[in-house]
């Protein structure tokens, strides 16, 4: 994602870190957040035309304080993109959309509805995946169809495939980040949000007259306007499908790195949901997200005006050493402290049951067993990104 340099404030309350390149970012972030939260944990980032926030104490307390850091963002492209979902309302009137998810996403539906759902799906993908070979590529072969299918059918796209929800989402996500107003990815995005409203549109009398215990099913059901439907669709088609993709990769990355560590959790599957859960801290998804302050106040030691816009990096919080001993390794034996991975207060994520069981429970275990020996490729595995973070080839093979 290409962020825009935008004119700093006046008065800027907070030192300048113009050593930052987005470039850097997005091939190591992790250098530079050491820095940054080591010099000035709230800095001006010419570069991204914001103030990072990169302490786990300051990101926290933006979370904890929705009056003085709204998400309501002036200029957002994710507005442009997708419409104005409940990502990006304040309370109250976020409240009214998240209500209208009802028990979709919970762990009640999860265990009577999903799981089934989840556990088949990992069947038919680890069957494709296997049958191309040792030398496949994990990420594409098998993570991301599998989380697509998985929110295809949770979301009730049933006039839809999960190839369209990775276009869909892909090129929705592209848009929010088309800070060079490049006419292509405006197109590509605005065509993709046609296609998701014509879907919505043949499904809203459908679900009306027989509702089922989809997501789609569920707003429709609770009277959201249009828009709102349309929106918060988009939003979660863009939100809830590349994170699990990614959180499968770095936790399969993470253990096929550090033997020991996956020796322990194969002769122990109680411990897939802790393998999931440091992989998820260790490289957040979803590494930045917006903020806007609402009044001056003093956060992480820099005075920031009203109106101030930040990037909450807990991609950088879950990595800062205040919080988490030697933050920098993977270790699922390190002492359970709470992450940021899943954001908190009131936009903390909506779909994490949905990871926790898709990803600890179901995948993960399944494609150990499904294939014996697996093992790093001798092509090297490779990520990318700082706004989200993930695998982007993962070759692996297996006896
Ligand atoms: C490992 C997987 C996931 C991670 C790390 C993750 C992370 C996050 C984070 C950090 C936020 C808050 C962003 C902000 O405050 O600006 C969020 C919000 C959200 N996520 Fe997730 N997510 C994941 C999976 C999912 C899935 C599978 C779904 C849907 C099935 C989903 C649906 C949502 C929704 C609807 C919100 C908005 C909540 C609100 O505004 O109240 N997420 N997610």
């Amino acid at each position: 994602m290409t962020v825009q340099p935008a004119p700093a404030p006046a008065d800027l309350g907070a030192p300048i870190a113009d050593w930052v390149r987005i470039e850097d970012l997005y091939d190591d972030p992790y250098p530079i957040y050491r820095r940054l939260r080591a010099e000035s944990p709230v800095a001006w980032v010419p570069a991204v035309g914001r103030y990072l926030v990169t302490s786990f104490e300051a990101c926290h307390r933006i979370e904890q304080d929705a009056d003085t850091f709204s998400a309501d963002e002036e200029g957002s492209l994710m507005k442009r993109s997708m419409g104005h979902s409940m990502l990006r309302k304040d309370d109250p009137e976020h409240q009214v959309d998240r209500a209208a998810y009802g028990p979709v996403l919970r762990p009640k539906a999860i265990k009577e509805t999903w799981t089934a759902v989840f556990a088949r799906n990992a069947e038919k993908y680890l069957a494709d995946f296997a049958a191309a070979g040792p030398g496949a590529d994990l990420h594409l072969g098998f993570a991301a169809p599998f989380a697509a299918e998985n929110l295809r059918e949770i979301m009730g796209f049933r006039n839809a495939t999960q190839e369209d929800l990775q276009r869909w989402s892909q090129t929705m996500i592209d848009g929010t980040g088309n800070y060079a107003d490049d006419p292509d990815v405006w197109a590509k995005s605005a065509a993709s949000s046609a296609e998701v409203d014509a879907a919505i549109d043949e499904l809203i009398p459908v679900l009306t007259a027989d509702p089922d215990a989809t997501l789609l099913s569920a707003v429709v059901n609770a009277g959201l306007p249009v828009e709102a439907i349309r929106a918060n669709m988009k939003m979660t088609i863009g939100g809830g499908l590349n994170e699990p993709r990614d959180v499968l990769g770095t936790a399969v990355w993470a253990l096929l790195s550090n033997p020991d560590q996956l020796a322990q959790v194969l002769a122990d599957p109680a411990l897939w949901p802790t393998a999931f859960e440091e992989a998820v801290r260790w490289v957040a998804p979803i590494g930045m997200y917006p903020r806007q302050t609402t009044r001056a106040v003093e956060l992480g030691g820099a005075s920031l005006p009203a109106g101030a816009r930040l990037g909450v990096v807990i991609g950088a919080a879950n990595r800062d050493p205040e919080q988490f001993e030697d933050p920098e390794a993977y270790n699922l034996n390190r002492e359970k402290r709470p992450h940021l991975a899943f954001g908190g207060g009131t936009h903390f994520c909506a779909g994490t049951w949905v990871a926790r069981t898709s990803v600890a429970q179901v995948a993960l275990p399944r494609l150990f067993d499904a294939l014996p020996g697996l093992r790093l490729a001798d092509r090297p595995a490779r990520e990318g990104g700082w706004v989200f973070r993930g695998m982007l080839e993962l070759p692996v093979a297996w006896n």
